[in-house]
């Protein structure tokens, strides 16, 4: 449907120092690459990131931005300060940010917003705990982070975005949804775009599955119809894994 796009999201590892000659190992391991491919990292590394990708297929991408401008926000960063660098995409709503650090459904709308109107393509994760999947709860909740995070996004700017599922419970657990839960959820997604905008516009959508995605596992969840392709964390700090991941996403 959308585009097939394979994100690496580094979390909180690898120092700037590793980071320039993994990038260059990323671009070697996945060329010739039928799909985007995307290195998100800490804002530390961004710049030898974004240098090593230069002259190759690998695009890089922030982990968070703020929603302001520029001033008096110790600490944070800013859309063209992203932009400035040369980084394309960034990573919006992380539920690990969502759970430490006060991100809500208004701030990602808010940083959605922002990151489009610099020209960076933001990466919005969505999804449910183990207690909401249990509690049948899991779609309703979905519907309300979707509606809240596209909210007074344009069609034109709508279809840009990517949307990635990703189950808290699967996160980083070695838990992955099954390829059906993943694709019964991605495909909710789809029409709840559909409803929003219209179907046109839910189809160029690129919606991830991300969470515990691997090696072994990504080929039945990257063969569904509704997943265009992954956001990965602990696989992505290792180049070959990653590389096997980008070669299923065709
Ligand atoms: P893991 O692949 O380590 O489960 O992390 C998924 C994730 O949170 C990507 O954003």
């Amino acid at each position: 449907m959308g585009k097939y796009i394979i994100a690496g999201n580094w979390k909180m590892n690898k120092l700037p120092s590793e980071t320039y000659d993994f990038v260059k190992e990323v671009a070697e391991a996945t060329k010739g690459a039928e799909c985007e491919v995307v290195c998100c990292t800490p804002y530390v590394c961004l710049a030898p990131a974004v240098e090593a990708a230069k002259g190759t297929h690998v695009k890089i991408g922030a982990e968070n931005l703020h929603f302001e401008d520029s001033g008096a926000f110790t600490g944070e960063v800013s859309a063209d300060m992203l932009a400035d660098l040369g980084v394309d995409y960034v990573i919006i709503g992380h539920s690990e940010r969502r759970a430490y650090n006060n991100e809500t459904d208004e701030t990602v709308n808010k940083k959605i917003v922002k990151a489009l109107s610099k020209g960076l393509i933001p990466i919005v994760c969505v999804g449910e705990s183990l207690e909401e999947r249990e509690a049948g709860i899991t779609m309703d909740l979905i519907s309300i982070q979707i509606k809240k995070a596209f909210a007074g996004v344009p069609a034109e700017d709508a279809v840009k975005v990517v949307v990635a599922y990703e189950p808290i419970w699967a996160i980083g657990t070695g838990r992955t949804a099954t390829d059906d839960q993943a694709e019964e959820v991605c495909c909710g997604i789809r029409h709840m775009l559909s409803d929003l905008y219209d179907e046109a516009a839910a189809k160029a959508v690129t919606i991830q599955y991300g969470g515990s995605m691997n090696a072994k596992n990504c080929a039945g969840l990257l063969a569904k119809e509704n997943i265009d392709g992954g956001l990965i964390g602990g696989a992505s700090l290792k180049a070959p894994d990653f590389a096997t991941i980008v070669a299923a996403a065709k």
